[in-house]
């Protein structure tokens, strides 16, 4: 059994990892907007990632015999400014991401919870990666000031990507 208070934590992270497939849609959107097609399908990869978090939670809950309450999302932001405008809000906001999977290990350590622990860590781990990978691209667009061949470059690299759901799950 999860604890009220822990069950109410992850049904709120259960809202803000479909917040981010929603945020990632609406910058995915912008790129298309804009032509940085290769960008955009990182985008929407990164929201199918974001749809595979929200699930990873809901399916825990259901299997510690707690209850899924979904709230309504918030509309994500839809105007940015440039593509590196786009990255920094990302990076932002995998941040924020990072410091909720922090507290919701910090509650589940005092109260002992050691399922709710052992959860949590691959969470913990794909935060690095998630926070490492934004920040590198970021770094590059930095590089070629987000505009002209580079940013082609980038967008030709990007376009590569596809979602691979973990083996395990
Ligand atoms: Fe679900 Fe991007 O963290």
């Amino acid at each position: 059994m999860l604890s009220k208070k822990l069950q109410e934590a992850i049904n709120e992270q259960i809202n803000k990892e479909f917040f981010s497939e929603f945020l990632y849609l609406s910058m995915a959107a912008y790129c298309q907007q804009n032509d940085l097609d290769g960008v955009a399908n990182y985008y929407l990869v990164q929201a199918q990632e974001e749809h595979f978090h929200a699930m990873k939670f809901f399916n825990f809950v259901i299997d510690k015999g707690g209850k899924v309450t979904l709230k309504s999302i918030d509309a994500p932001k839809t105007n940015f400014s440039s593509i590196i405008d786009t990255f920094e809000e990302t990076q932002k906001h995998e941040q924020l991401v990072t410091k909720s999977i922090n507290d919701l290990m910090a509650l589940a350590t005092k109260e002992d919870d050691y399922a709710v622990v052992s959860f949590l860590k691959w969470f913990i781990d794909e935060q690095v990666e998630e926070e490492a990978t934004v920040t590198k691209l970021l770094g590059k667009l930095n590089i070629v000031d987000g505009k002209g061949e580079g940013l082609l470059m980038l967008d030709r690299e990007l376009a590569a990507r596809v979602f691979t759901p973990p083996p395990a799950a």
